[in-house]
């Protein structure tokens, strides 16, 4: 592990990106989906894997009960575009490959996790009428999040030290590319695709019942009270904190001592990383790239 150096960012069609999820690219985009996949998409530290959690309880905790027991979350809900050699392991090396994975499943309907901008969503999502939750999160909380993130994850670039990490973000030089393009690009798609579910993180912390009600409804589920009441108490912050099967507290990959994977869960945490002039700063170069004035993000609350 130690001889393991993190990746560059490079431009992949016009997207900064870095090997790992580009590597399996044809697979990903001749990737074959089936009319009940269910995906489930974000801009990296939206609070997907909250999300994937509570949809994975929502079709599966009452049938297959041992499952979130004995299958580690990225397992069940495998993220498609991830493909690498686990540094460390072997031999044989560990590999990951998420269009295999997501083939490997026996689970249906079957539930896959993306980031990719909506440009580079395979086609087969949108001609098989697939479900699709997109789950996004306001720019300044997300920055901080994701330089926790890159701190603790040998995957990906070194974050470097805040303030420059602040304006490449700005600079929309980020793995996965621009927050700004993400968010509007999935919003836009949301205006002709009926079957694309656009969520908050924002909304899913002030209202959890609400989100998951509304959730079910775009999904076509309908849990009992007391089935909701049991998802909704594993799904809190500190219970998923608790739980090794979502945590990544044993992801080789992860340091889970240089920040937990499970950190705040919080609106507003920006307030304790931006200075004021990074924050007007920050609002300026906002103000100039979000023109839509249908998107419109809380940033406490
Ligand atoms: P913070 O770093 O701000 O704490 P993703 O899963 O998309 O990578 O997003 C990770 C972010 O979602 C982290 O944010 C994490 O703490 C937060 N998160 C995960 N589970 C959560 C929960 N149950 N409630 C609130 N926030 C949660």
């Amino acid at each position: 592990m130690d001889s393991f150096s993190r990746p560059e960012l490079f431009d992949f069609h016009g997207v900064s990106m870095i090997p790992i999820f580009t590597e399996n690219w044809e697979n990903i985009q001749n990737f074959q989906a089936r009319p009940d996949d269910v995906l489930i998409a974000s801009y990296p530290k939206a609070g997907s894997t909250w999300l994937c959690h509570i949809t994975d309880l929502l079709y599966f905790r009452q049938t297959s009960p041992e499952r979130e027991k004995s299958l580690q979350l990225h397992l069940r809900v495998p993220h498609l575009e991830s493909s690498f050699v686990v540094p460390g392991t072997g031999p044989p090396p560990k590999r990951f490959n998420g269009t295999e994975m997501v083939n490997n499943l026996k689970n249906s309907p079957r539930l896959i996790r993306t980031h990719l901008p909506i440009q580079f969503l395979p086609k087969s999502f949108l001609e098989q009428n697939c479900k699709i939750i997109y789950i996004s999160r306001n720019a300044k909380d997300s920055v901080v999040s994701y330089f926790h993130y890159e701190r603790m994850t040998i995957l990906n670039p070194e974050p470097g030290d805040w303030s420059s990490y602040l304006q490449r973000f700005m600079d929309e030089k980020m793995v996965f590319g621009s927050w700004y393009d993400h968010v509007t690009g999935w919003w836009k798609k949301k205006q002709t695709h009926s079957q694309l579910h656009y969520m908050f993180y924002e909304d899913l912390i002030e209202d959890t019942g609400l989100e998951i009600n509304k959730l079910c409804h775009f999904l076509g589920l309908s849990p009992s009270v007391e089935e909701k009441e049991r998802i909704m108490n594993q799904v809190h912050f500190e219970e998923m904190k608790m739980n090794k099967m979502v945590n990544h507290s044993s992801v080789r990959i992860m340091n889970v001592n240089i920040s937990p994977f499970m950190r705040k869960g919080k609106v507003g945490d920006w307030k304790n990383h931006f200075t004021m002039a990074q924050n007007e700063e920050f609002d300026e170069v906002y103000e100039k790239k979000m023109k839509d004035p249908t998107l419109q993000f809380c940033t406490e609350l």
